[in-house]
This record gives C-alpha cells, sequence and structure tokens, in this order.
C-alpha cells in the first residue's frame, strides 16, 4: 500500500514540474499572432522559452502535449494554470516558422528541402502513430530551431482519433462497426497528408499556394476538384508523384506517413 501511495505522490510530484508560476517568467517579448493565440518570446530561469496564451485552461489540449516526444514535434516544458495567464510553454526556436524562411532571400539547398521534407513527415507519422491529428498542418506552423531542424507546432486544433468514441477502442474491434465508423477512424488522419502534399510544394516551388485566388475561390475550387495547385516542369517526378497521390480527393487513396517516408527515400536520388 505505501508504494501505491509513493506512486501518487510521483505523479502529483510531475504535476507541480508541469505547473509554472507566471511570475517565474520575465522579458516577455511580443513573437506572433495567430489564429491560434499570440505567442510571446520569455526567459524563465536562465532559458528562453516560447509562451503561448490560452482564454481558458485547456486541459483536454495539455495531456496530449505533454506525452509528445520527437525530434521534429515541438517540445511542451509545463503550463501556466492561474486565471487570467493561463499559457502553454514551450521550445523556443529562434530561426522563425518555414513560412517566413520560404519568403526570405535564404539560399534552399535540395538537400536541406530534402531533410526538412523528411522531418515533417517523421514528425506527422510520430502523431498519428500515437492516434493524434494535427488538423492544421501549414507553413506558417513549421518552426525552425537553431540547427534548422524543423518542429512542428500549433496543436491548438490536434484531436485524438479515439475521443468521441472511447467505449468502441477499449472494446477494440470493428466487429461491430458500420464501415463509415472505420472508414472515419483510418481516413479522419488524412485530412493531414492533403495538407503535408500542400507544404511540400511550397517547399520545391517557394511560392504562396492559390496564391491569385479568393477565399471562396479556393473552398469552392478545391472542395470540386477544379482547381489544383499547378506542379512545375521543374519538379523531380518522384516528387511530383508524391504530390498527386496526396492530393487525391478520396482520403483513403492517399498514403500514409510511413508510406510518404518510403517514396521519399525512393525519390531523393531525383534531388539530391
Ligand atoms: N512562433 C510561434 N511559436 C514559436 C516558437 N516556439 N518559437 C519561436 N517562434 C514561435
Amino acid at each position: 500500500i505505501r508504494s501505491v501511495f509513493r506512486s501518487w505522490d510521483d505523479l502529483s510530484n510531475k504535476g507541480d514540474e508541469w505547473e509554472i508560476p507566471f511570475e517565474t517568467l520575465s522579458d516577455l517579448e511580443h513573437l506572433a499572432s495567430g489564429t491560434q493565440g499570440v505567442v510571446y518570446k520569455a526567459r524563465i530561469r536562465n532559458e528562453i522559452v516560447a509562451v503561448k496564451k490560452v482564454d481558458d485552461k485547456k486541459e483536454a489540449e495539455i495531456p496530449v502535449l505533454r506525452q509528445l516526444n520527437h525530434p521534429n514535434i515541438i517540445r511542451f516544458k509545463g503550463a501556466c494554470n492561474q486565471a487570467p495567464n493561463y499559457c502553454l510553454v514551450m521550445e523556443y526556436c529562434p530561426n522563425g516558422t518555414l513560412y517566413d524562411f520560404l519568403r526570405s532571400e535564404n539560399k534552399l539547398s535540395p538537400q536541406l528541402t530534402f531533410e526538412w521534407a523528411v522531418q515533417i513527415a517523421s514528425g506527422m507519422h510520430y502523431l498519428h502513430q500515437n492516434n493524434i491529428m494535427h488538423r492544421d498542418l501549414k507553413s506558417p506552423n513549421i518552426l525552425l530551431d537553431a540547427n534548422n531542424v524543423v518542429k512542428i507546432t500549433d496543436f491548438g486544433t490536434c484531436r485524438t482519433f479515439n475521443n468521441q468514441s472511447v467505449l468502441m477502442t477499449v472494446i477494440g474491434t470493428y466487429a461491430w462497426m458500420a464501415p463509415e465508423v472505420i472508414c472515419k477512424e483510418k481516413c479522419w488522419k488524412k485530412v493531414d497528408v492533403w495538407s503535408y502534399g500542400v507544404v511540400l510544394w511550397e517547399l520545391l516551388t517557394r511560392e504562396t499556394p492559390y496564391r491569385d485566388q479568393s477565399y471562396g475561390a479556393i473552398i469552392y475550387g478545391v472542395g470540386s476538384n477544379r482547381l489544383q495547385l499547378h506542379l512545375p516542369s521543374t519538379i523531380p517526378p518522384g516528387f511530383s508523384r508524391l504530390l498527386e497521390m496526396c492530393r487525391r480527393q478520396v482520403p483513403r487513396k492517399r498514403p500514409s506517413f510511413y508510406t510518404i517516408l518510403l517514396l521519399l527515400s525512393k525519390a531523393s536520388t531525383e534531388l539530391i
């Protein structure tokens, strides 16, 4: 019994470590305002961190973020949970977003293009392996650390696949499930594969997707399969084929991130 209590103590200690008193953050500096809140650069003890303000406790978000541990997924360090200063504390990425990098004068070698394509796919594979969908993968949500290693961020909209149907997953069998339920579970993650295709296209072209189109035209055009990103002939054939797979209309027919990683390694010789 004592050991049971000890394990409870351990857990609560971990909880305390996760909790970061807001007063310990200093030198707050505005970094970015996105659809999902404002991000600041801050100092905590002697470390520089990024702090994202959130409107409420977002309790659902925290258990998911806490467990994530992958070189291409932003590392969360803790949270401030005292009203009104709810925020998430994460590693700081000094080299900004992929979106900004692609619009800068910085050189992007074929080698680095390929490495980033692989790193983004590895991070996404890890999320999907852990039953997490990102649902908002785009170049402004991809950060570059001091070594130009990709870190995927902004999980404000992420969901675990099993949220809605805990009972079903506990039973753990498909035998009672309607086909659309099975399909939904498997297909939903494919929204991230579509987005990955757009990011890969950005990496290969350094252009803005659907640059000359209005929001309405994009929604209608993409939804009805009448609007597609142009694949210039400068894109090596293996990569063009991959982009075409990622944008297949039927989600089931899009590759998994595992397959994407295999296809990338096959196509690598075309780029580097
Ligand atoms: N912008 C948004 N999140 C960031 C982070 N973690 N580091 C640097 N800039 C960011």
